[in-house]
């Protein structure tokens, strides 16, 4: 096929490429006459056509969606729903991909990003949290209102594709999403002021919840229950409907068990909780350090904090401290100009700790919160991370803080997309190794 020059290339155009590696963000790296272009819906091996969807003439980078697959990777599969695809939903970018596949990608993804930001070689293995399908695992989607038509978004736009369930949803929310559409259909009802309903299967009850997100006021708060087995036995923690909460069924099981063994917490031990919600990891730190030890969750969202003290309310040795992680250790906030002063260190925080746990948002912590953390002087750190771009940048600041990445396990807590949570263990170098 022929087509525009290189340099020329804009949205609409399209160009016949072949499919180099996976990169971070779930897209694959392909070059026409030198410019590189981020496709989408594609496998590396492949030979597509690809359209451009987002870029222009002088930019850095294209982004692309394989609109026509020339020559299929042998790990291509049928997709497992209809709206998933070019210019689709763009809940799902690896539906096209065996679930196997899906994790090698993940896989090299990680290694990539580890041996690029933090000059650490690592095989990486990406394991299952269930050994089912992929599909039928998501306990809360949120499904968009506009013009009164609900579905879910396309990729990187405000536009939704309508639909009446999701195959990786859990069945109740399929179920939730036709009742409350026939609802509306026989009662014409209306769904103006609604910008989204929020449906939640919680595991601690009966009911599904469909929470119907106003658009213009905040959501009023919705308590739900979520049941999570620690070593000590089986406890329900109080969450808001609309607060964080892991969304795969299993990945509370599986986190909880991959920290704990991370973090070998010994009872009497301080423990450091950072950013820890409504306390999934904190419940079980908590139990681990026991009456003797202390814990110390950290979380800024006020309405998770309230749950989290409840949820904690059994273990006297918990301590919860409401604010922001950075601000807490005196870090200044990134992206804002420092003041002439640096924000004050918290009392509320300790001097030094045996353990820290941190499962920041997307961003990371950062260079700043990373120092505060090694001057802890922690025999062990466990960092739970939903970005590996974050997690590699990271990990080389607390290499270069005198901390040796000891363990790394990653989980396939998302599968049919690109998304994969990495649980990571950094312990003292060498000689600098506590007793
Ligand atoms: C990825 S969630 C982890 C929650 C918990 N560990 C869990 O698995 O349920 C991150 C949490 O950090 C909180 N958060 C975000 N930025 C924060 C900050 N700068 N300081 C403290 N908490 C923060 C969010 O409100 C959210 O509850």
């Amino acid at each position: 096929m022929t087509g525009p020059e290189a340099d020329e290339l804009t949205v609409g155009d399209e160009v016949d490429v072949e499919v180099g590696p996976i990169a971070h963000g779930g897209h694959c790296v392909a070059r026409h006459e030198g410019r590189v272009l981020f496709v989408r819906h594609t496998l590396p091996g492949e030979r597509v056509r690809a359209r451009i969807t987002e870029g222009g003439p002088g930019d850095r980078f294209l982004r692309a969606d394989a609109v026509e697959v020339l020559t299929a990777s042998p790990d291509r599969v049928p997709v497992r729903c209809p709206v998933a695809g070019p210019g689709r939903c763009g809940g799902c970018d690896f539906q096209h991909v065996s679930t196997e596949h899906q994790r090698r990608l993940k896989a090299d993804v990680v290694a990539e990003q580890l041996q690029r930001l933090a000059g650490i070689e690592r095989e990486v293995l990406v394991e299952p949290l269930d050994d089912e399908d992929g599909l039928r695992y998501r306990t809360r989607v949120e499904f968009a209102v506009v013009d009164g038509r609900v579905g879910l978004r396309r990729h990187r736009s405000h536009e939704v594709v309508p639909v009446t369930g999701c195959p990786i949803a859990v069945p109740e929310i399929d179920e939730a999403l036709v009742e409350t559409l026939a609802d509306v259909e026989r009662t014409r009802g209306e769904l103006d002021g609604i910008s989204a309903l929020d449906i939640v299967v919680p595991s601690a009850e009966a009911d599904t919840v469909v929470v119907e997100v106003p658009t213009e006021e905040p959501t009023p708060p919705i308590a739900i229950t979520e049941r999570v087995a620690t070593p000590a036995g089986e406890r329900v923690l109080g969450v808001d409907a609309r607060g964080f909460w892991q969304v795969h069924r299993d990945a509370p099981r599986a986190f909880v068990g991959a920290v704990l063994a991370a973090a070998d917490v010994r009872p009497g031990e301080r423990v450091l909780d950072l950013y820890s919600g409504v306390g999934l990891l904190s419940v079980p730190l908590a139990e681990a350090v026991g009456p003797d030890g202390q814990l110390i969750a950290v979380e800024s969202d006020r309405r998770a904090t309230e749950h989290l003290r409840d949820n904690l309310a059994a273990t006297p040795q918990a301590l919860v401290v409401c604010g922001r992680v950075d601000d807490l250790f005196g870090v200044p906030r990134r992206g804002r100009r420092r003041g002439p002063r640096r924000p004050a260190r918290s009392d509320l925080l300790p001097p030094s700790a045996d353990v820290v746990v941190l499962d920041p948002p997307r961003t990371g912590a950062g260079r700043g919160v990373v120092e505060a953390l090694t001057s802890l002087r922690p025999r062990r750190l466990v960092y739970v991370a939903c970005d590996p771009a974050a997690l590699a940048r990271d990990t080389g600041y607390l290499t270069g803080l005198g901390y040796d990445l000891t363990g790394l396990r990653a989980l396939d807590a998302f599968p049919m997309t690109h998304h994969v949570e990495c649980v990571a263990t950094f312990e003292p170098k060498g000689e600098d190794a506590r007793p």
